[in-house]
């Protein structure tokens, strides 16, 4: 018994090969399929990243072009379930909706029991295609707006602020909002991406398993802290108060949102990216302030943590950016979810491709052979 090696939170444990990310967190490095971040970041889109990670090589103009037509043609959704996400509670905590959306969804795909790689890859694009609609109408609902059909000629970034704002976006938000999709879309194998694996393991479907990985993404663990981020940066509300909020913070022994991460220990390349869209956005917008005081609480934590590898992460620049693109706070877990439905998706068909049944083992640490005594004597 004193053997056991008991690895809580399964940390540092590898449980399978995988082709789709890369990360080295010490030099703050990530790859999706051998290609740097800051690459695709620049020259790519998100429907080439959702290839990317689908097909594990970039496609031909003419297969982007049909991987394109394909996710417009399948953004709508249909109308029983818009209806039953109509139908939860005013109260309901947007990742609740989005949760049931994609699980009403898999019934309404004709291929749902065929997990084939081939089958898995057009599920893959109908879920994606649709995930986009689910959270735009998320907000819609939930501000009491109709919602608004799927551009039949948008790009998915641009189709998914259509979708929400009922005007095609400026060429500067679409972009932003392309790159943000390809900085969520893949993180190797986090909370969400093991649930999801831990599904698909028993041979069930991959809705079943992306629904795991949006209950996962749920927890404020693991999506969730842009939000905390965002609200932290409007109550410091200028540069000059920044100092002594972060020094109170910390003395307090609060942490602060949006930095600090279990992989990387430098500065994550992922909010490096956000933080030069951000200027961009300032720029056009000729609105400094939020960038001014994020600049200056990134300054005073590298200052005070840097030596303790806390850096920002891809939290502390993104919630900053949605809120500029006019976005509600309480969108941006079920965004992440949308954007990260590439990479469950991806790692699913990874998966299924050497199958192995996910069945840890836990160490008990209860009493045995205790005698059993009847109700009427206890
Ligand atoms: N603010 C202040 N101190 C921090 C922070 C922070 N954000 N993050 C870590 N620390 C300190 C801890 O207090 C600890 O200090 P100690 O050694 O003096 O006790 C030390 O750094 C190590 O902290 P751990 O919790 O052991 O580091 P871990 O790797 O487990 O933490 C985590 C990673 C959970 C992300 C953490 O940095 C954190 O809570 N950050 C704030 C939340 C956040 O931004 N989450 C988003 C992560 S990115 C994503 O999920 C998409």
């Amino acid at each position: 018994m004193s053997e056991v090696v008991i690895h809580k939170g399964l940390e540092n444990i590898v449980i399978t090969e995988t082709k789709l990310s890369y990360i080295d967190g010490e030099k703050g490095i990530l790859y999706y399929a051998g290609y740097p971040i800051e690459d695709l970041a620049k020259y790519s889109s998100f429907e080439e990243v959702c290839f990317l990670l689908w097909h594990n090589r970039l496609p031909s103009r003419k297969e982007l072009d049909e991987l394109k037509r394909s996710i417009r043609e399948n953004a709508e959704i249909p109308w029983e379930v818009v209806d039953l996400m109509r139908k939860a509670p005013k109260k309901a905590h947007p990742m609740d909706i989005m949760r049931t959306a994609v699980s009403a969804l898999g019934p309404y795909d004709p291929e749902l029991e065929d997990n084939s790689r081939e089958a898995n890859i057009r599920k893959s694009i109908r879920l994606q295609a649709k995930v986009g609609t689910i959270t735009a109408y998320i907000y819609r609902i939930k501000e009491g707006l109709a919602v608004i059909p799927p551009s039949k000629k948008l790009d998915y970034a641009a189709n998914f602020l259509y979708m929400m704002f009922g005007k095609e976006p400026d060429e500067l938000s679409s972009k932003i909002m392309d790159v943000a999709l390809i900085l969520h879309a893949e993180h190797e194998l986090p909370a969400s991406t093991t649930a999801a694996l831990t599904t698909i393991s028993t041979l069930s479907d991959i809705y079943s398993a992306v629904v795991s990985g949006i209950a996962a993404l749920k927890g404020p663990l693991h999506g969730g802290a842009n939000e905390k981020a965002l609200e932290m940066l409007k109550e410091i509300k200028s540069p000059e108060r920044a100092e002594e909020y972060i020094k109170k913070a910390l003395a307090e022994k609060k942490r602060i949102m949006g930095f600090g991460h279990r992989v990387y220990k430098a500065y994550d390349p992922r909010a490096r990216i956000f933080k030069e869209y951000f200027k961009k956005l300032c720029e056009q917008r000729n609105d400094w302030t939020m960038y001014r005081t994020a600049e200056k609480v990134e300054e005073v934590m590298i200052s005070l943590l840097g030596h303790k590898g806390i850096f920002p992460n891809i939290d502390f620049y993104s919630g900053a950016v949605y809120d500029m693109l006019g976005i509600p706070s309480y969108l941006f877990t079920p965004m992440f979810a949308m954007a990260r439905t590439s990479g469950w998706t991806a790692h699913i068909i990874e998966y299924l491709q050497d199958n192995r049944l996910i069945r840890p083992r836990a160490h008990y640490t209860g009493q045995l052979d205790l005698k059993y005594i009847p109700i009427e004597q206890r």
